[in-house]
């Protein structure tokens, strides 16, 4: 049987909720990952370095025995953020600040409504050697959802990268060939994560046959494409790409309804999912920088020590996974065929 030994991988964008959700997605976090920058969108956010170190405080809670899983926090950039909660921020070791656009998501209400208006926050940030993760979409109702993230290139991101030059910028889940082309021809301060979603699937996987909602996430799925565009350039080895499975659960009510939310909870499978798609490539040779190297390497801390270990070994993902309160989630991938199996966890 032929294995893949990684050096422990991290995740760079992750959802783990709070409260009892905590039981279910910190350990499957916990099983593969060392770190996981942890996304600030609760309700409310995580707005400054106070709550950010309470909400680490209930995560490390949840790790299960022995586990040396290591949260890594952001605060939630809202139209109040100042300089001084950059400062403080920085001095309690929180590595960045997430931009939502207001209203571009899932509990985005407290967004940002003036990039402008922010930029004293980001001089902050550029000052302190934070970084600025980005939700790279626009929210105007007269562009075309499918439009939003390549209208946010021209619109918001080059002049925050132009204003900024020593900024470190991650453009978040990237989707479009246009977010590819960005990120491989400016400057080294920028980089992108990329989910297994948007690499193993287009728009007709959500909507060619029936609507799939467990397949509906923000951004969007594109046509085709942008899929081979995202394939083409984590294959490629280039280390301005890495690993973010945007990991992001909700419970199977509040996907399986008529107005429902976005986001794939994908932990259950994530490596393995991308072992799957970079095997698909001919490219296993590149998955360890992706997964491993280039996360660390651009935000400024070491690599990981250690290492897990895959087998190509088919596997089922379960259909269904209860939480302690008793409410289904449905995994992302749900009872579908895996070809690589998490044999030696961390
Ligand atoms: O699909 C998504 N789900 N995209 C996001 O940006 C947020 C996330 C969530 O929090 O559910
Ligand atoms: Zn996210």
């Amino acid at each position: 049987m032929q294995t893949l030994t990684l050096q422990t991988p991290d995740d760079w964008h992750l959802h783990l909720r709070d409260g009892d959700m905590l039981q279910e997605t910190v350990p499957a976090t916990a099983r593969c990952f060392r770190r996981a920058i942890a996304m600030p969108n609760l309700a409310p956010p995580v707005r400054n370095a106070e709550e950010a170190l309470a909400y680490r405080d209930r995560i490390l809670a949840a790790r299960p025995e022995g586990s040396y899983f290591e949260p890594l926090l952001t605060l939630y950039l809202t139209d109040h953020t100042t300089p001084e909660d950059i400062a403080a921020a920085s001095a309690a070791g929180i590595p960045a600040v997430k931009l939502y656009p207001a209203g571009a998501t899932t509990n985005s209400a407290f967004g940002v409504t003036d990039l402008r208006g922010r930029y004293p926050v980001l001089e902050a940030l550029q000052k302190h050697d934070m970084l600025l993760l980005i939700h790279g979409e626009v929210t105007d109702a007269h562009i075309d959802i499918f439009d939003r993230e390549k209208v946010f290139i021209d619109e918001k991101l080059k002049p925050v990268t132009e204003q900024f030059p020593d900024l470190k910028v991650v453009f978040e889940h990237i989707t479009t060939r246009e977010a590819v082309e960005f990120v491989e021809s400016t400057t080294a301060r920028v980089a992108a994560t990329i989910t297994p979603q948007h690499l193993m699937l287009n728009r007709n996987d959500m909507l060619v046959g029936g609507i799939r909602p467990h397949n509906y996430c923000l951004p969007v799925l594109k046509r085709n494409i942008h899929q081979q565009a995202l394939r083409q350039v984590v294959a490629s080895g280039s280390p301005k790409f890495f690993l973010g499975t945007d990991s992001a659960p909700h419970v199977k009510a509040m996907k399986e309804t008529a107005c429902g939310c976005a986001g794939c909870y994908s932990a259950w499978a994530a490596i393995e999912l991308y072992a799957q798609v970079f095997d698909e490539l001919e490219a296993l040779d590149k998955l360890e920088g992706f997964a491993s190297h280039y996360g660390p390497d651009f935000y400024g801390l070491p690599r990981n020590t250690g290492t897990i270990t895959l087998a190509r070994q088919e596997w089922t993902v379960p259909e269904s996974i209860t939480l302690a309160d008793g409410q289904p989630i449905v995994p992302f991938i749900a009872g579908q065929p895996v070809q690589w199996k998490l044999v030696e966890p961390l």
